[in-house]
């Protein structure tokens, strides 16, 4: 039966939230849990549902898999018998999937205004300017000089640049191995290449810093609100990591005080944090990783270990519950969910389900052919980095 398309997908340049099309089911359906169950047998394997580790975990239960955005970008690409995907995460994490599988296949994204803030800070008109920029403070040798690297938090538009630019993908995964792969493009880390990092500055300064050895003082922050980023000719010169000036609204806001707290409050007590949060709470924290590495670096500590964790909120409520024989606590009192990623929950997955039981393609995502094919060459080239896997 060919499937009705509902939904005009979103603009290609942009993260924000627009409205759902259609009814929802109301989150007070006592019949919520029955109907996505019902639903999902009657579609079998033509629906593969994947779902990021911050994700509800009423969204969750319906998974068939779960992951980090490495995993998550790695398990759309290899599931071409699946005619639809519907991904619970975020807006950038729909493009990607819909970048790598085939055009035959249709990534749902339950609800269109599951953005990402940090994505939001990096325009591709604004990145445009910054790479013109670049060659004009550098030269024209700037292709053979820097290679981007873009956070999969990132629009496909700016994917699509990376492509474009010989550069990679990469996630809080990898994000070592590809620097290490953009500088050896560029020379070797000693031949004087650069590196734009877009859009998060502290999973790029984190990297650079803590992983390749770099010194803070190699890395400058490009402010796009201000002209030529705020940066002066001298500085980019001597410069090896060019920062763009973005951050994720939930890790920005763990504080040094909440690790020196917690160490004060709990004896023993080990601090894991994301990449994304700031350099400074990254330097006095135990460990550093992934979702995925959190979830498996926590499992493997001998039981009675204390934690607190540095990441989103319903990660870390699920940590509790996946190991009670450990003690488990959130850095940061006043931090909150991701709301875009809590934009998914199970009356959106209901909906979504439901309408292709009946036929109806709902909020599918659509990426640009163009942008597209420059988008797969980068984030090809990140699964073709030496010794990826989901495990780190
Ligand atoms: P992971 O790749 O570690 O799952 O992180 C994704 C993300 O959005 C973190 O804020
Ligand atoms: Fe984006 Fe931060 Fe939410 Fe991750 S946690 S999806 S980076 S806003």
């Amino acid at each position: 039966m060919p499937l009705l398309v509902l939904g005009q997908g979103r603009d290609l340049d942009s993260e924000r939230g627009v409205e759902c099309p259609g009814d929802l089911p109301a989150p007070s359906d006592p019949d919520l849990v029955a109907r996505a169950r019902a639903a999902k047998a009657a579609l079998g394997d033509s629906v593969f549902v994947l779902g990021h580790h911050y994700q509800r975990d009423e969204v969750i239960e319906f998974a068939d898999v779960t992951g980090d955005s490495f995993k998550l970008a790695q398990q759309a690409a290899a599931r071409p018998d699946a005619p639809h995907i519907v991904f619970c995460g975020v807006h950038f994490m729909a493009e990607s999937a819909d970048i790598l599988t085939s055009a035959d296949q249709t990534v749902i994204l339950p609800d269109l205004a599951a953005g990402c803030s940090m994505a939001d800070m990096a325009g591709i008109a604004q990145v445009e300017d910054a790479w013109d920029d670049l060659v004009e403070m550098l030269g024209d040798d700037v292709a053979a000089l820097i290679r981007p690297v873009t956070y999969m938090n990132s629009s496909a538009a700016i994917k699509g640049f990376t492509g474009r630019h010989g550069g990679t993908i990469c996630t809080s995964s990898n994000a070592k191995t590809a620097l290490q792969w953009a500088f050896d493009e560029t020379g070797g880390l000693d031949a004087g290449g650069k590196v734009l990092f877009l859009p998060d500055q502290h999973l790029g300064r984190n990297t650079a810093v803590r992983d390749l050895g770099l010194s803070l003082a190699d890395c400058v922050v490009w402010d796009p609100h201000k002209p030529h980023g705020g940066v002066t000719r001298e500085q980019l010169q001597a410069a090896r990591m060019i920062l763009w000036r973005g951050h994720c609204s939930v890790h920005g806001r763990f504080a040094v005080e909440a690790v020196e707290q917690a160490r004060r409050e709990i004896p023993g007590v080990k601090v894991i944090v994301h990449p994304e949060c700031r350099y400074e709470v990254c330097e006095l924290a135990d460990e550093i990783g992934s979702t995925e590495r959190i979830i498996r670096t926590i499992g493997a500590a001998p039981a009675g270990t204390s934690w607190v964790v540095g990441t989103e909120l319903n990660l870390v409520n699920r940590l509790r519950q996946m190991f009670p024989e450990q003690t488990i606590a959130f850095l940061e009192k006043n931090v909150c969910y991701c709301s875009t990623m809590n934009r998914i929950d199970l009356p959106h997955l209901v909906w979504a389900l439901e309408s292709l039981v009946d036929g109806r393609v709902v909020n599918p995502i659509r990426v640009d052919p163009d942008v597209a094919h420059w988008g797969r060459v980068a984030l090809d080239q990140m699964l073709a980095l030496p010794g990826e896997t989901s495990k780190d």
